[in-house]
């Protein structure tokens, strides 16, 4: 079921992807080469915790930390540890969601460490340019697909692959609502998105082939097939009348 939000829990909204978007300048501040991916889930979780928030990724379907770290050919859901340390020309993607008075904000970032290559300079600008593809005439009454075809269309004209393993989705009290946003698909298909609500545009997209498995030794971190790089870019997006309201940057 997707739940158009009241003005009410717009506001609850707009609080809780505030923290996240100050949790992700935070880190954006601090993350460097020599840190272990836990050192960057620490702050998080400090930050996010110092604004009376909850990370709710934390115990989310069993999840141990309260972001996802993912380095280089880690698509998403990269588990912070002891032993993986950022080095120099690493990208790293960190992806949050906090919940703030019932309601929660989810973003992610790619950041660059050090001396990162131009290909790799380029996925991650790329990547971020079909979140913003994705938003050009986005409003109440387009259909929901015309977000993946425009991501899809500008990540191919590229020669990249999109993940189809994974997609964005609604937010609100749940980190996960209906409906899911596939970042492919045919333009003009699918439910009309409606003033109200509020969904996770994200798209993942990878240098190589859009393939991407599970590491089955910890349940969660998804790599590319052909261990090439991937980045993610997310924001929590609002859905209005005129167009949409970025509600996490
Ligand atoms: N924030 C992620 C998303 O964009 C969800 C992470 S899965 C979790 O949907 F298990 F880490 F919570
Ligand atoms: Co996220
Ligand atoms: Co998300």
């Amino acid at each position: 079921m997707i739940h158009i939000k009241s003005a009410q829990e717009i506001e609850k909204m707009r609080e809780a992807c505030k923290i996240v978007k100050e949790t992700l300048e935070f880190v954006g501040e601090r993350i460097k080469a020599g840190m272990t991916t836990k050192e960057v889930d620490e702050l998080v979780y400090r930050y996010i915790t110092s604004c009376g928030a909850i990370p709710s990724e934390l115990g989310y379907e069993g999840y141990p930390a309260s972001s996802c770290v993912s380095i280089n050919d880690v698509v998403v859901h990269g588990i912070p540890s002891d032993n993986i340390i950022i080095k120099d020309g690493d990208i790293v993607s960190v992806d949050i969601t906090a919940e703030k008075n019932g309601y929660n904000g989810d973003a992610a970032r790619t950041f660059l460490i050090g001396n990162v290559s131009e290909e790799k300079r380029k996925l991650v600008k790329v990547t971020e340019e079909c979140f913003f593809k994705a938003l050009e005439g986005l409003r109440d009454g387009t259909p929901l697909y015309d977000i993946g075809y425009a991501v899809q269309t500008h990540a191919e004209a590229h020669g990249y692959g999109v993940v189809r393993a994974l997609t964005g989705h609604g937010i609100g009290k749940d980190m996960h609502e209906d409906p899911a946003v596939p970042n492919y698909g045919k333009k003009g298909t699918g439910i009309r998105l409606k003033a109200g609500m509020t969904i996770c545009i994200e798209p993942m997209i990878n240098m190589g082939t859009y393939k991407v498995w599970q590491d089955r030794s910890d349940g969660w971190t998804i790599r590319t097939n052909d261990g090439q790089p991937s980045a993610h870019y997310e924001n929590t997006v609002l859905i209005t009348t005129e167009g949409t309201e970025i509600l996490t940057l």
